[in-house]
């Protein structure tokens, strides 16, 4: 049965979507079959990987709203392995037509019920926001991955996040956790970087991914050519720390020469 990922932050901008299209592309590429779920009406997973709006019949919209079983609007990508459920500007009106839906909150899970077993990894490209949207995904999900700057404010960020888990694993999802913290478009150099990173291990003991996403162009680049980063250049630091990232969710130990680089870090 497929294990279904949430890929969180209310904040915006914080690598969630880049997230989501690198590490399906990665896992993909080894030989795991993929389905992203595009939950935000800007739709930049859909885009990430070269799906035209304009081609779009059914979206995560129509399967939320019932309009639509999720069989009907699965694409293929381009990329090996990795489907997708892609997203238009339709989801943001469906927030408020789901007011009068009974049961809200489980319209994705009852989709995702119906085709988890065709996948072995699902990943929920969440809006920036604590919206129905997101609470649909959290709902979904069997682990929470919050990609996050490692900024000042970091933490007030967390804890509001932390709250609103809290709820939703009282409420509707017991198991809900997170899976991790991942810290992207990070510097190791400043100071600030390792000030957030230890005050995030802190405040959720061994939940801070080793591996830390640098800043890296290429990784802004590959979404305006329809691609993940490890097709548009395989060995820029993006890709490789995308990759790391992929062996660090399997269990598997990541190659010496990887580590050189500094982008990843066993504990000594
Ligand atoms: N590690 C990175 N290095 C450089 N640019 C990045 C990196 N991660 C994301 N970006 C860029 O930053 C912007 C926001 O990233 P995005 O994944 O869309 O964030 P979110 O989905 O959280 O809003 C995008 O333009 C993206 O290409
Ligand atoms: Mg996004």
């Amino acid at each position: 049965m497929g294990k279904i990922y949430a890929v969180a932050n209310q904040k915006g901008g914080v690598g969630k979507s880049t997230t989501v299209v690198n590490l399906a592309a990665y896992l993909g590429s080894r030989d795991y079959t993929v389905l992203c779920i595009d939950i935000d009406a800007q739709g930049n997973t859909t885009t990430g990987f070269g799906i035209k709006k304009k081609s779009i019949e059914y979206s995560t919209y129509d399967i939320l709203i019932g309009q639509a079983r999720i069989q009907e609007a699965i694409r293929r990508t381009e990329f090996k392995n990795v489907s997708i459920v892609p997203a238009t500007s339709a989801l943001a009106g469906g927030e408020v037509e789901m007011i009068s839906i009974d049961d809200r909150m489980n319209r994705l899970k009852m989709q995702l019920l119906t085709c988890r077993l065709d996948y072995d990894y699902i990943i929920i490209d969440c809006p920036p926001s604590l919206s129905l949207m997101t609470i649909n995904s959290l709902v979904a999900c069997d682990k929470i991955i919050v990609p996050m700057q490692a900024e000042f404010y970091a933490l007030e960020g967390l804890s509001q996040l932390m709250e609103t888990i809290r709820i939703i694993k009282n409420k509707y999802n017991p198991l809900l956790d997170i899976e991790g913290v991942l810290f992207t478009m990070f510097d190791p150099r400043l100071n600030v970087s390792q000030q957030v990173v230890a005050e995030v291990e802190k405040y959720l003991p061994g939940k801070v991914f080793k591996t830390k996403i640098p800043r890296n162009v290429r990784l802004s680049e590959a979404p305006s050519y329809g691609q993940p980063v490890m097709y548009y250049d395989k060995n820029s630091r993006g890709s490789e720390s995308y990759e790391l990232l992929g062996l660090e969710i399997l269990g598997e130990e990541p190659p010496a020469k990887k580590e050189k680089k500094g982008l990843f870090k066993r504990k000594k």
